[in-house]
């Protein structure tokens, strides 16, 4: 897909979701607030269910793996020692005509990407001129300008990487300043000096008058899992190696959030922490990132969607890091993070608390500070990943065009819609029956209004599995037509087999058999 292309499926996904009800743009009414969102009820009940998902996955199929919902404000020192008050900064700039704030690293490469762009065109002109004998790697590697590209591309990605590890921000300035980079609004090369910005977002704890402390609202969730590590691993009488399961809230001032809900100041994630002797963490670290991608390829999205991305420049408390990354209609992007996390929040908040944080080892008599691995999921970006991959446009035989999600029938916000074919002639009564019956097991929709074609139409919209359709025969032989959302294909079954032909698709249990 092209660069306009992948921008009109996303403007597409977006206005999808505010007509179905799945995301609506925070406090509208007002002119809305950058980079919040709300889920409306379908994407409330999608949600709920990649949640259900990742905590039976974790949690239930894991007996050593158990949960935790631990509180949003936490003790100060907790960001001090976790590194993120001194640390967890992006690198900013302003120009000074324009007025407008930017993401450093985000403006290098965004220079960057336009020279990879000139070197796309020269590759899309060769092509035409040498059709079919066009060897591409061979013009890419040999080409004179090509390989002028390539090198400045090195040198400033070089430069910027030394800027960053030694915290140099004049060398940061200066590399903005070399390339000639220009405020994308103003056209202006008016730049303040490059400063780091910390990301936490502060509030006060308790009134003025008594002496109000500030605290942070956490960026992540893990160092609530961290701090009640001793709490967890006694009362549940774990022993490593063993994991704690979160999910929740967390908060981050971005600078540039963007692109729907990939990117938010306020957004979910789903943690694990996984506590290992030393030594053991990279056999864990290999287990883990094959088990996150096996839940990812239990939704059928397709195995192409996904892939690996290796850290190479690790943060200081890694030994490991990867991404799994998922081709978003911006293209491939971090999805879900696996790190190998050492020992180093553990140590860090024995240091400063002055409590042990260890494991007593009663084999070997000694205790020793467990090393993390860790897998952090965004549930938003997962949603947002199902519904790139579920958004189809079809064009039909008769010549009609249907939406429809085509998401994992177990996640879908409602599994069956009941529809009596008219609204008389006890149609509405026998559907009704029918509905109140499976709506003890399954999230289930009525819909009389409107002809039965655009309640499929609805129905596919936002991705319900399967249709019944209650119509005169019915009333008479006690069977109903289950349409089939994907295939659109339509049989007759008795009432009584509705529920274990909906059960044998829609339950999560299908999925979770990956394990
Ligand atoms: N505890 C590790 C940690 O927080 P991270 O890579 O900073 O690692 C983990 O975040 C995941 O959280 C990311 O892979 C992404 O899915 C999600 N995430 C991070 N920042 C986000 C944001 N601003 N908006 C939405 N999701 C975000």
């Amino acid at each position: 897909m092209s660069a306009d292309e992948n921008e009109v499926t996303l403007k597409k996904i977006t206005a999808h979701c505010k007509e179905y009800g799945f995301v609506f743009g925070s406090s509208e009414i007002y002119d809305g607030l950058s980079a919040a969102y709300d889920y409306g009820p379908n994407g409330a009940l999608l949600k709920n269910n990649i949640k259900e998902y990742w905590w039976k996955a974790m949690v239930q199929m894991n007996e050593n793996i158990v949960g935790l919902d631990s509180s949003i404000f936490m003790h100060p020192k907790t960001w001090k020692a976790s590194g993120h008050v001194d640390a967890f900064n992006d690198p900013l700039i302003d120009n000074k005509d324009s007025k407008k704030r930017y993401r450093a690293d985000v403006l290098v490469e965004d220079h960057i990407a336009k020279i990879e762009s000139k070197i796309s065109k020269e590759v899309e002109k060769a092509t035409k001129r040498f059709g079919d004998s066009f060897d591409e790697i061979q013009f890419r590697s040999t080409h004179p300008r090509i390989i002028g590209y390539i090198e400045q591309i090195r040198s400033i990605q070089a430069r910027m990487m030394s800027a960053v590890e030694k915290g140099d921000l004049e060398a940061f300035k200066q590399l903005i300043v070399d390339l000639e980079i220009v405020d994308p609004v103003s056209g202006s090369k008016n730049w303040t000096d490059v400063r780091q910005f910390n990301l936490m977002f502060s509030t006060e704890l308790g009134s003025v008058a008594e002496g109000a402390n500030t605290i942070y609202l956490r960026p992540e969730t893990a160092q609530g899992i961290f701090v009640n590590f001793s709490n967890v691993q006694k009362s549940s009488r774990m022993k490593p190696p063993f994991g704690i399961a979160q999910i929740g809230k967390a908060f981050r001032n971005e600078i540039i959030a963007r692109q729907f809900i990939f990117r938010m100041r306020e957004f979910e994630q789903m943690e694990m922490q996984f506590f290992v002797k030393p030594g053991e963490e990279m056999k864990w670290y290999e287990y883990w990132k094959n088990q996150r991608m096996k839940w990812h390829n239990s939704l059928g999205l397709g195995t192409d969607k996904y892939r690996f991305h290796d850290h190479l420049n690790l943060a200081h408390y890694a030994n490991a890091a990867c991404d799994i990354e998922f081709d978003f209609p911006m293209g491939f992007k971090e999805l879900e993070g696996i790190h190998s996390r050492t020992d180093f929040d553990l140590s860090a908040h024995e240091a400063l608390s002055g409590k042990k944080l260890r494991y007593f080892d009663p084999q070997e008599n000694e205790s020793y500070v467990p090393y993390v691995v860790e897998t952090s999921i965004g549930l938003d970006r997962m949603f947002l990943a199902l519904l790139s991959a579920a958004y189809q446009e079809e064009q039909l035989e008769d010549g009609s065009e249907r939406i429809v999600l085509k998401l994992p029938p177990a996640l879908a916000p409602s599994k069956v819609a009941v529809l009596p074919l008219i609204n008389k002639d006890g149609l509405p009564e026998k559907a009704q029956e029918i509905f109140q019956d499976l709506k003890l097991d399954f999230s289930a929709q009525f819909d009389a209004k409107d002809a039965i074609g655009r309640r499929y139409r609805r129905q596919d919209a936002i991705g319900t599995p399967f249709c019944i359709t209650i119509d005169h025969q019915t009333i008479e032989d006690h069977m109903v037509t289950i349409r089939e959302r994907d295939s659109m294909k339509q049989e007759r079954i008795q009432i009584t087999e509705i529920s274990n032909t909906l059960e044998k698709s829609v339950n999560i249990k299908t999925l979770l058999k990956f394990n």
